[in-house]
């Protein structure tokens, strides 16, 4: 959570700053600030509660600042309240720093330093910056090394020191940072989109590293006292700044919703071979689909939704068991994995601490991992056996959309690859299941070109404080992810409810003109769906229904009916996905609320 970026070098570090935090607010956007070095080597601070845009005011009102180093940063709140003093940088002595992660031990090391009394905000990142200026005697890789045993805890820092003009220091543990060194200086971020601008080829920061910006190179430092021999990966981006755009749309869900055909194929093409999934390209053996005795899935949020889903779909195909695990839960389930089981580990941007902690759990436990990643080079991706990347480009609305579709993608694909290798599938069942997978990229399409009337939907739902989301079998498995959508960006309260289980306690919510978006895609459920929205409807609900084009339904059944493409069952996910998401983008819209940045949640979750 929370973005970072640093920059030294010969243009205006302001600007560079200012319009590295526009792009990175979706990490995080309750404040933000920057610090200058200025000419004399005094350091210049701004910080203001709210969105980088109060920032900006606020930096446009004041004298011009020529600059050429400096660091800013977007936050997301742990410790203390929204404020300008909370927000970073913060700043001690000689010391200024911006901190994206948690220090858990801020509070001990609070009175062993003694810095109580010199705190002014109530954040563990300032007790960092003095216990840094304690430390600090004029050799800032000498005293970074010593406050980094010192802490526990995640942190990406980026540090300035005001007897060290055009420098930036950096360090982290386990919270993300990206470096470069261009021609128009260094930068280093907290992830890709501030670095597009300047340069397509970039390095992951390693963890334990010091790393030190200057002008024009960027240098890396053991933390034993030593100079790197072994200098990062360079690595290149796989997208255009245009991909981190809106490129004309209001909205980045919007845009993302309308680039899901184009992520599916860039997805799955690349890896079909004579009509069937092949991954020689990505690294990944056979053997690991071979050698297991069951599946383990891992991920947190919409992620989760998705693994769902890929369970509903292949155990039945695999007939091994196949569990799903919330990230956050797996850690203390005493989890029973072994050696013979495969942990798929699915997050988009690769750096969620939950999933980070519970790939690790899952190696501790000797079990192969293959993640299904997007941001490649992320700290899942670099750390997993195995990394299947899904080709959704940067996904910068909170609200996950593309990158969805392209883990359901991702995972058919394992799935399918499984079968063929176990012999559950045969080679013409692995040709059919890809071609209809292929299929259902048309009927996204479909869905996305019918969104007035997804909109004309959305409407009737917005009045009401909650909404219930049913299904059977896979159509329950989509319909919690409906659910999350709609209330994360419209703030209506939404539940989803396997259909069959709601006269066990939760009709008892269901009164007049309650939304209730059911979904009866699934034909050896179909009957049973249909007998539970007539129960819904008796108590009054207003029921929008989404079924297959050629489904038979009595017309009073219904308020609205959104119908899908006729793709196979165990694809209808994918034109379902994109109308769930237009119904949440359209409530939130309806409602005028900030559809791309709700209210208390940040995309890249770094806290556990
Ligand atoms: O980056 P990850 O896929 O690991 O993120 C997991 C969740 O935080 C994420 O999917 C979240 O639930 C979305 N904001 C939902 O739209």
């Amino acid at each position: 959570m929370c973005g970072i970026i640093g920059y030294t070098g010969p243009l205006e570090a302001q600007k560079i700053l200012l319009e590295g935090l526009a792009g990175l607010e979706y990490r995080g956007y309750d404040s933000a600030g920057i610090a200058l070095c200025m000419e004399d080597s005094h350091i210049y601070l701004a910080k203001k509660a709210g969105k980088v845009k109060n920032l900006k005011e606020y930096c446009e009102q004041q004298v011009t600042i020529s600059s050429h180093s400096g660091i800013g940063h977007t936050r997301w709140a742990t410790h203390g309240g929204v404020s300008d003093m909370n927000a970073h940088p913060h700043r001690a002595g000689k010391v200024t720093l911006i901190h994206n992660g948690i220090i858990e031990n801020y509070h001990a090391l609070t009175e062993q330093f003694h810095v109580q009394d010199k705190l002014v905000s109530q954040t563990d990142s300032e007790v960092a910056a003095h216990i840094l200026d304690q430390l600090y005697e004029n050799d800032p890789l000498v005293a970074i090394r010593k406050l980094a045993s010192l802490l526990e805890g995640s942190y990406g820092f980026c540090i300035m020191f005001e007897d060290q003009p055009g420098a930036i220091y950096a360090i982290r543990n386990v919270s993300p940072l990206v470096a470069a060194a261009t021609h128009s200086g260094s930068l280093i971020a907290s992830d890709l989109t501030a670095l597009i601008p300047y340069t397509r080829e970039y390095f992951v920061v390693p963890e334990q590293r010091i790393v030190k910006l200057t002008p024009y190179k960027v240098h890396v430092y053991n933390l034993d006292d030593t100079f790197s021999k072994n200098y990062p990966e360079i690595m290149t981006v796989n997208w255009n700044m245009d991909a981190a755009m809106k490129n004309g749309f209001p909205h980045f869900m919007l845009k993302e919703i309308h680039e899901q055909p184009e992520a599916m194929q860039n997805t799955i093409l690349p890896r079909v071979n004579k009509g069937v999934p092949d991954f020689s390209d990505d690294g990944i053996p056979d053997e690991i689909f071979e050698n297991c005795n069951q599946v383990q899935i891992i991920a947190c949020g919409t992620a989760m939704h998705a693994g769902m889903v890929a369970r509903a779909i292949l155990q039945p195909v695999l007939r091994i068991p196949i569990s799903v695990s919330v990230a956050s839960e797996f850690r203390y389930e005493e989890p029973l994995i072994d050696k013979n089981t495969l942990a798929i580990i699915i997050s988009q941007s690769g750096e969620t601490i939950d999933t980070l902690a519970a790939l690790r759990l899952a190696h501790q436990c000797g079990s192969t991992t293959l993640a299904v990643v997007n941001v490649k080079g992320s700290t899942i991706a670099r750390e997993s056996d195995y990394v299947f990347y899904t080709h959704a480009g940067p996904e910068i609305a909170v609200a996950s959309t593309k990158a969805y579709s392209v883990q359901l993608a991702a995972l058919y694909m394992i799935g399918c690859r499984m079968a063929l290798v176990r012999g559950k599938y045969t080679k013409q069942d692995a040709c059919g299941f890809l071609a209809q997978l292929l299929d259902a990229i048309p009927a996204m399409e479909t869905i996305i070109g019918r969104k007035e009337q997804i909109k004309k939907a959305a409407a009737h739902i917005i009045q009401s404080p909650d909404a219930f989301f049913i299904g059977r079998g896979l159509d329950y498995a989509f319909s919690l992810e409906g659910a999350l959508k709609l209330k994360e960006i419209s703030y209506i309260h939404s539940e989803a409810y396997a259909a069959g289980e709601l006269k066990h306690g939760t009709i008892a919510l269901i009164s007049d003109h309650v939304p209730v978006i059911a979904i009866a895609t699934q034909q050896h459920v179909y009957a049973k769906t249909i007998s539970n929205i007539r129960e819904v409807k008796a108590r009054g609900a207003f029921i929008i229904l989404l079924v297959k084009e050629n489904a038979v339904v009595d017309s009073e059944l219904a308020d609205i009916q959104l119908r899908i493409p006729n793709v196979g069952d165990p694809f209808t996910v994918f034109p379902i996905a994109v109308a769930l998401q237009l119904i949440a983008y359209y409530a939130s819209l309806a409602k005028n609320l900030n559809v791309d940045q709700p209210r208390n949640l940040a995309k890249s979750v770094t806290v556990e």
